[in-house]
């Protein structure tokens, strides 16, 4: 059985479609997750798609990935501004990672145009909207095939 890619979502985005729409849009949680395993279907692949607002609980679950999944995607919200753990955690996992945003960080207020975690990171997605995990299954899913191949 084929290892799932960890889809890790961060702090607030649990509030995705309350939360500031005109910023994150009306999409929910539950919406993201969807698309994001269809697209991942039509590859072949599987996802487990979590959500945690606690810093120490995505460490763990990257570290839990270490072993139980294939590559990661990563929206680590809030935590992408502040966390060296989550850098920390991501390069020790030594597996494919994508970071996704739904806002472009870059067109936002400075201290959002800082990624801690961009350089465990093999690619970067923001702006996007939900597209943004979908277009990271695709690049990730060729990853994992080039290198299984
Ligand atoms: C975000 C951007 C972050 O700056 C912010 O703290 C979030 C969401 C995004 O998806 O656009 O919570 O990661």
């Amino acid at each position: 059985m084929a290892k799932p890619i960890f889809v890790l979502n961060g702090p607030n985005l649990n509030l995705l479609g309350k939360r500031q729409p005109e910023i994150y849009g009306t999409a929910n949680l539950e919406d993201v997750r969807r698309l994001t395993e269809a697209r991942a279907r039509e590859h072949g692949v599987s996802i487990d798609f979590r959500q945690s607002n606690h810093e120490g609980s995505l460490v763990d679950w990257i570290q839990e990935a270490r072993e139980a999944a294939s590559a990661i995607i990563i929206n680590a919200a809030g935590y992408t501004h502040t966390s060296v753990a989550l850098l920390d955690a991501l390069q020790a996992a030594e597996l494919p990672v994508v970071e996704v945003h739904l806002s472009n960080i870059f067109r936002r207020d400075s201290f959002r145009q800082h990624s801690y975690i961009s350089l465990g990171a093999n690619g970067v997605i923001c702006g996007l909207g939900v597209k943004g995990y979908e277009l990271a299954v695709d690049a990730l899913a060729d990853i994992i095939k080039s290198r299984d191949s």
